[in-house]
């Protein structure tokens, strides 16, 4: 039997992170199993930066936005960041990680992470150490579970701000672009899109011809629409085109940051078109604040699930959501591939149906 187990959280947080810290203490408590919280993701792992998880600590952070660990997106242990002789350089710290693991006595990891933390807690589960997974992300772009926590969160955020956008759109007769994230899969401008009213979406999973977009727009004029609204997955690109990319950050598990496409597809939108364009670009926004009732629900059943993983003896899995039911998947199965919008996606035909334009 179990006795203690570790906890991190890694990536970009997301709400609803700290409704499974708080559902995996209560649920060890439960079972007599003792947590330890590392700080900041895996920088906390190989600095030995650790923390006691009890009840106490976890009281009242269910409906709190962010995470009470600290997270990271960078400081991957197998190419640790450190500075030698005023330099800069990577090291593989990894056998660290293991070591103060053990020090500690936890004998089990449970990684809160999108598919770069996932991909490092594999590599570790390679090394020996016993893991399990739980699905984190706004994109929901991992495979293996129908819905990664903090997803619905950042659709709702979306689509408020698509609710205000229509009403500012409708009074100055424009065309209103709402840029979301989602990195490289369509997920939240799909479903923000549908929420919100969207008369266009743009995917990555669909490269988007213009002159499509520009002559949607000129249907909803001719039938007396004077406005349009669009939303704009940050990873969208032009037929024959590149994704639009803000910067790249060295050091981090994906050192590309997308933004921009938004503003792109509304200037080249202007200039076909008889109505101004105005951009918002939702950021962060998307990421933070409280999880709404389906994240707290879905981030407290992985959180047990989690646990029960580790009791059942289910180690380098990902508890995951396949319908209604929470199972476990092999985490192999969940990485090194990302969930994309398919083209036959249920969700992605019915909005064709519906006569939302996605550029084609
Ligand atoms: O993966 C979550 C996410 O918010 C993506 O949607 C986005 O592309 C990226 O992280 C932004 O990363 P950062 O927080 O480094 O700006």
């Amino acid at each position: 039997m179990v006795k203690k187990i570790a906890v991190l959280t890694g990536g970009g947080d997301c709400p609803g992170l700290n409704a499974v810290i708080r559902a995996i203490v209560r649920t060890a408590v439960y079972h007599g199993i003792e947590v330890i919280g590392i700080r900041d993701g895996f920088k906390g792992a190989v600095e030995n930066d650790f923390l006691s998880l009890g009840l106490q600590e976890v009281s009242g952070i269910l409906p709190k936005g962010g995470t009470i660990l600290g997270t990271s997106n960078r400081d991957n242990p197998f190419a640790f960041t450190v500075q030698k002789n005023g330099q800069s350089l990577q090291e593989d710290r990894s056998d660290q990680v293991i070591k103060n693991l053990e020090n500690a006595g936890a004998e089990v990891l449970v990684v809160i992470g999108g598919d770069g933390s996932l991909n490092i807690a594999l590599a570790l589960s390679k090394k020996g150490l016993k893991v399990v997974g739980v699905p984190k992300t706004i994109d929901n772009d991992l495979m293996a579970t129908d819905f990664t926590f903090g997803f619905q969160s950042a659709v709702e955020t979306a689509q408020e701000a698509l609710d205000k956008l229509h009403t500012t759109a409708e009074s100055h007769h424009r065309v209103m672009v709402l840029e979301v994230m989602g990195r490289y899969a369509g997920w939240i401008a799909l479903y923000s899109g549908i929420a919100g009213g969207a008369d266009i979406i743009l995917i990555p999973e669909i490269p988007y011809d213009i002159e499509k977009v520009a002559e949607a727009v000129n249907i909803r004029k001719q039938n007396g629409k004077k406005f349009s609204i669009m939303v704009v997955a940050e990873g969208a690109k032009p037929l024959g085109g590149e994704m639009v990319v803000e910067r790249t950050i060295a050091g981090r598990t994906d050192p590309v940051k997308l933004g921009g496409i938004g503003a792109k597809a509304a200037a080249d939108l202007e200039r076909m078109i008889g109505l101004e364009t105005r951009v918002t670009v939702l950021g962060h926004i998307q990421r933070g604040g409280s999880p709404n009732t389906y994240d707290r629900v879905l981030a407290t059943r992985y959180g047990v699930a989690a646990v029960d993983a580790v009791i059942g003896g289910k180690f380098d899995t990902m508890v995951a959501l396949k319908g209604s039911e929470i199972g476990c998947v092999p985490l192999a199965d969940a990485v090194n591939r990302l969930k994309k919008v398919p083209l036959g996606d249920p969700v992605l035909l019915m909005a064709q149906k519906l006569g939302i334009n996605f550029g084609q």
